[in-house]
């Protein structure tokens, strides 16, 4: 049984990630490839209470290095209970967001740095790296604007206010995106760029092509 394929997304909050997943994953099951879909923090059902924690935004007072290990912890969770099993049996992960996002938010936004992060995700996770990242870039302003405006409606639908990465200040979500952009400029065979304001379908399109190319080159 040849091994699966692990795409992740990664992008800032509001990045329409959520919506691309999903419409891949149509497409992928149309074309007869067996697909899971995951995300992070969550995914399992520890992942799920570690994710409460992390999200909640009356947890203000969680220390950095807290949120990080909890961010690795469901992480490992994830990895054990759906990732390997999944790319075991030949089956493609789509997973909504994954290392890079530790780096970008806790290495970057909580200014923790990037060595910290990739120590632990050597650790870890066994150093288990995506064979492909698709990174969502739109403009700055207008994904921040959306998770925003997202959070509070949630909320006021007497929702759970799982805001407490969107109250962050701006100077925190230019440090995420600095270091998403440092990152595809490191590891660019790994990671793709999707840049600008674009629609949902141009973005899906893009996406559509790019993945196509891997499952040929990982079939040949
Ligand atoms: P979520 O509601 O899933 O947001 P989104 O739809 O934007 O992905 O919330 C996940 C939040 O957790 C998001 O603000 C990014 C943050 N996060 C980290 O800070 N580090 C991590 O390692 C991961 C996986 C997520």
């Amino acid at each position: 049984m040849p091994r699966g394929l692990f795409i992740t997304f990664e992008g800032l909050d509001g990045s329409g990630k959520t919506t691309q997943i999903r419409k891949l994953a149509a497409w992928l099951e149309r074309r007869g490839h067996a697909t899971v879909v995951t995300r992070q923090p969550g995914g399992t059902s520890t992942g799920d209470r570690i994710r409460e924690i992390l999200l909640d935004a009356r947890n203000a007072h969680l220390a950095s290095m807290t949120e990080m290990a909890l961010m690795f912890a469901d992480r490992a969770q994830a990895i054990a209970e759906v990732i390997e099993p999944a790319l075991a049996a030949g089956k493609i992960v789509l997973c909504d967001r994954y290392t890079d996002s530790s780096e970008a938010y806790q290495g970057g936004g909580r200014q923790l740095g990037s060595e910290t992060i990739l120590a632990l995700h050597r650790l870890v996770c066994g150093n288990l790296q995506p064979d492909l990242t698709l990174l969502l870039l739109p403009g700055f302003d207008a994904s921040l604007a959306r998770a925003r405006r997202r959070n509070s409606r949630t909320e006021a639908r007497g929702g759970k206010n799982e805001g407490r990465f969107e109250a962050e200040q701006d100077a925190f979500f230019r440090r995420v995106w600095e270091k998403y952009r440092e990152i595809a400029e490191r590891e660019p065979q790994r990671v793709v760029r999707i840049e600008g304001d674009l629609g949902i379908d141009e973005v899906y399109e893009q996406i559509v092509e790019i993945v196509s190319e891997r499952i040929v080159t990982a079939s040949a």
